[in-house]
């Protein structure tokens, strides 16, 4: 989702970004999947070249940390959804941005108390928890942690208004929020169902676009997101709150260790042909 998040910052926020990865053929592929995005603007007519070409130069990409947050007031963090992963590399970037900046974290499960420990500004760090594909989601979800000052989560709820998106906000980083509490759940049962081969995969995304009127159906959203971010999302909510209803099903698993992942890597519950 980093992408993504570059993006609209750049895009409807009108701030400069430093984008940063860990390997240059992810920044490059991020840049091409910015590009890709701003181009479907322009031939809708929402946008001209010249906007794009300014989007564009708004976005720097990088690979060097201290680079990325050195002169950041605000730094957003879109890491997989791996908890000690996330706070090294909080830890890291709290060590090089200066002592002003916020720290917002787009993980959609992981406590933001324990990340903000990580961390020696945890009053500077907060839930900023996008949707896919963030160009378009209109909501964002602005998650306190126990130490979470008020001034921080107005200093999200602004950057939100500026981004053009609307915000709610979760008092408690409980496991999931609010979306993900819900809709999780309801993706695990998907599979179930077509684990335990009570129908095929399009009747039930039928089923549930139809029935349901999402603009989605629950299996072609698994394989949007990723099964490996949904599967990750689900082992850190059984985890964190010990309770079953979140269990994922042994195909989800099974589709993850096959690398059948969904849209990135072309196979998940649908194969997904590649259109560039
Ligand atoms: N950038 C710019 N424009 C885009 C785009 C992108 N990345 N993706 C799609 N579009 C545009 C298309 O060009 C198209 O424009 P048009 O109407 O002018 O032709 C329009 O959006 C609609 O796209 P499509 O026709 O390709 O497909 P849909 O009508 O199905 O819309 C969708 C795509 C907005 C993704 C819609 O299917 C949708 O809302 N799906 C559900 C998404 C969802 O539930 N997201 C939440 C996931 S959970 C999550 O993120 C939580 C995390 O913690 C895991």
């Amino acid at each position: 989702m980093g992408h993504g998040i570059a993006q609209v910052c750049a895009q409807t926020g009108g701030f400069e970004v430093t984008m940063r990865d860990v390997e240059q053929r992810f920044v490059d592929n991020g840049m091409r999947m910015i590009n890709d995005s701003l181009q479907r603007f322009v031939k809708k007519g929402t946008m001209t070249e010249e906007e794009l070409g300014a989007v564009r130069a708004r976005i720097h990409p990088t690979l060097d940390m201290n680079e990325a947050v050195q002169n950041a007031d605000l730094i957003i963090e879109a890491i997989t959804e791996n908890p000690p992963l996330k706070k090294s590399v909080l830890a890291e970037a709290d060590k090089h941005a200066p002592q002003h900046a916020v720290i917002a974290t787009n993980t959609s499960s992981i406590s933001i108390t324990e990340i903000g420990a990580a961390t020696t500004r945890a009053e500077k760090v907060c839930g900023m928890h996008f949707f896919n594909p963030p160009q378009l989601m209109r909501l964002i979800e602005i998650v306190r942690g126990l130490r979470t000052s008020d001034e921080t989560v107005e200093v999200i709820k602004d950057v939100s208004r500026k981004l053009g998106k609307e915000f709610v906000v979760v008092k408690k980083d409980t496991p999931g929020f609010i979306v993900n509490r819900i809709l999780i759940p309801a993706l695990n049962e998907a599979v179930f169902l077509v684990d335990e081969g009570v129908a095929e995969p399009e009747d039930i995304d039928k089923a549930i676009t139809l029935g349901l009127n999402w603009p989605m159906g629950p299996l072609k959203l698994i394989d949007y997101v990723g099964a490996d971010t949904h599967l990750f999302v689900t082992d850190v909510l059984v985890n964190e709150s010990g309770d079953q209803k979140f269990r994922p099903s042994t195909l989800l698993k099974r589709m993850v260790r096959a690398n059948r992942l969904g849209r990135k890597t072309g196979k998940g519950f649908y194969d997904w042909p590649k259109t560039n």
